[in-house]
């Protein structure tokens, strides 16, 4: 049995195929059409998930998508009614979506055959629903509580639920205009970061400001009966949309979200670019305290009706990785299984894991333990990119590869790492990767300067071999996704220190021999090496999309300072070229 996943038309368009239950490949478009955050049509994507099994279009037995505009409709309509500047945007926007629900024509057009020779069932499932979905689902429990968090979806923008067997109960919605992730959206966009998805910026900014503003910006965001309200008055109206708008192009945007109260209790609003000040660092310190004191008063509600000590999370906010690591010490949550994908992309393993297990009542079965869903090519492939590129390459057995990378590494270079399938989800987790030493003062400075072109005040991240995790970060729990900051010991800062970030935390991943042994093995290679048992890893791009294809990691190696390329099991070394 086939089901094909989707989100599609909203930021992160994305697909993931099921077979028979089990999550066979997953992509967002943005990494095959190479328009960041892209919100269109996945087309490029239901390709892809095609040639992975095998299938037509035509064999497609499911179709279900993240997104229900039919959900709330009576709440949305009595949202515009009383925003009377809204109605017109409401009714245009109801009349985009009909054309955007019809899966099937969508599909037929797409792969130009007939609509008619499509047989599959279409299913439309509520936004929050398939965030959790996405990650009870993949998790190994048989009962979890359920949490997902984000900007809006669906006209909600939190849901608490109870999973049990092949069930997710709604147990809790907080509706639009209140959105924890829209607070968060709305300082970002205030001290000058106003693109989709910039908050996981900002949220490196937070530690260097300091305590002075947390009690005004409580203000915004008020804890009510374990959930919690916004005062509007600090907020433009918003729309059923909550401020984000996709072009035709696929592009996302997002309307300016602060009202003018918050120019009389803070001044001018930051323009991007422009110097960052110490009232900008403080209002990012104050946003994410707030934000966590917020997260946490609803974990503990969760929990309450849900006495369960294992948290399975999605949503955008499930990416606040500061907030998760906290998770442990506020809450009486022990485990977290947290969606690779929390974002919108992962509404496509949700929506067809929930028609698989709560549709069709198939059983559990699928555990997601590794996060490498995407694409893989093909040792001929690379080299015929490599040739194309007229570089200069030596092909290398696994040993002798580990080993010249590892002994590059320790050296101090920067060696972009490309190898096997891509990793599904925001992060790179150590198959396009950009690879480097953690223990150079300037090697922040270097990769900065050299290639990634980043915010000075944004960390770096540590891969770190799971066996020693406890050795040199204040807690154990795994990992795996790079979704969890711990803080570093005391005593392994110096050696950790371009990773170290200013309040002595890393935003680590576990790395174990059957998640990933290449990776593992090339730890192990520097460990041997250096003593240190981690290396930095950033992810494998330059101001665009991470890289998918091998032409793509070679032009970002040609264009920018990077030292070595391991591709495969060929090594290029900038020296040479
Ligand atoms: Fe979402």
């Amino acid at each position: 049995m086939l089901i094909l996943g989707l989100n599609m038309f909203h930021a992160d368009a994305s697909a993931a195929i099921l077979e028979d239950g089990e999550v066979v490949f997953g992509i967002a478009e943005e990494r095959l059409n190479r328009h960041k955050h892209f919100g269109g049509f996945p087309s490029l994507s239901v390709k892809a998930c095609l040639d992975a099994v095998g299938a037509k279009i035509t064999d497609l037995d499911h179709v279900a998508v993240g997104q229900d505009s039919d959900a709330h409709l009576a709440k949305k309509v009595q949202y515009a009614l009383a925003n009377p500047a809204k109605i017109l945007n409401f009714i245009r926007l109801r009349q985009r979506k009909e054309g955007m629900r019809d899966v099937r024509s969508l599909l037929a057009k797409a792969f130009e055959v007939e609509a008619k020779q499509l047989r599959f069932q279409e299913h439309h499932l509520e936004h929050h629903i398939a965030h959790i979905a996405s990650a009870y689902y993949c998790s190994p429990w048989e009962k979890a509580a359920g949490f997902s968090y984000d900007g809006s979806g669906d006209f909600v923008s939190t849901m608490m639920a109870r999973c049990e067997g092949n069930d997710i109960e709604v147990l809790d919605r907080v509706f639009l205009p209140h959105s924890l992730g829209s607070f968060y959206t709305m300082i970002c966009e205030f001290i000058g970061y106003k693109k989709y998805g910039d908050e996981g910026k900002v949220m490196g900014l937070a530690p260097y400001g300091k305590d002075s503003c947390h009690p005004r910006v409580s203000q915004i965001v008020r804890l009510a009966n374990g959930s919690f309200q916004l005062d509007l008055s600090y907020f433009k109206p918003l729309g059923s949309n909550q401020g984000m708008q996709v072009l035709p192009d696929g592009t996302v945007r997002l309307a300016r979200h602060y009202s003018s109260r918050m120019e009389k209790l803070f001044g001018e609003p930051r323009e991007p670019y422009t110097e960052i000040t110490q009232r900008d660092m403080d209002l990012a310190y104050a946003m994410q305290r707030r934000f966590e004191e917020v997260f946490f008063h609803l974990l503990n509600e969760l929990y309450h009706r849900v006495p369960l000590t294992d948290l399975a999370m999605a949503g955008g906010c499930a990416l606040n990785s500061v907030a998760n690591g906290k998770i442990f010490q506020q809450t009486p949550f022990r485990r977290t299984w947290i969606q690779p994908a929390a974002g919108d992309e992962g509404l496509a393993i949700g929506a067809a894991l929930h028609t698989y297990h709560s549709v069709l009542k198939q059983p559990r079965r699928y555990e997601q333990k590794h996060a490498y869903l995407g694409p893989e090519f093909s040792e001929a492939r690379i080299e015929a990119d490599l040739k194309k590129a007229n570089l200069r390459y030596r092909r290398l057995e696994r040993e002798p590869l580990l080993e010249a990378v590892a002994a590059e590494v320790a050296a101090g270079n920067v060696v972009g790492w490309f190898q096997g399938r891509m990793e599904w989800g925001p992060r790179a987790l150590g198959n396009r990767s950009i690879v480097a030493h953690p223990g150079l003062p300037n090697m922040k400075e270097v990769l900065n300067a050299r290639i990634k072109h980043r915010e000075w005040f944004r960390p770096f991240a540590p891969s770190i071999l799971a066996e020693h995790q406890n050795e040199y970060f204040e807690h154990d729990h795994p990992s795996p996704f790079m979704l969890h900051v711990y803080k570093i010991r005391p005593g392994k800062r110096k050696e950790l220190c371009a990773v170290n970030h200013v309040d002595d935390t890393g935003r680590l991943q576990t790395v174990t021999r059957e998640e990933n042994p290449l990776y593992y093995a090339l730890i192990k290679a520097f460990q041997r090496k250096t003593g240190i048992p981690v290396v930095l890893n950033t992810s494998f791009n330059e101001n665009e999309p991470i890289v998918c294809a091998p032409e793509e990691a070679i032009d970002c190696f040609r264009r920018t300072k990077m030292d070595v390329l391991a591709i495969g099991p060929f090594l290029a070394v900038k020296s040479e070229n």
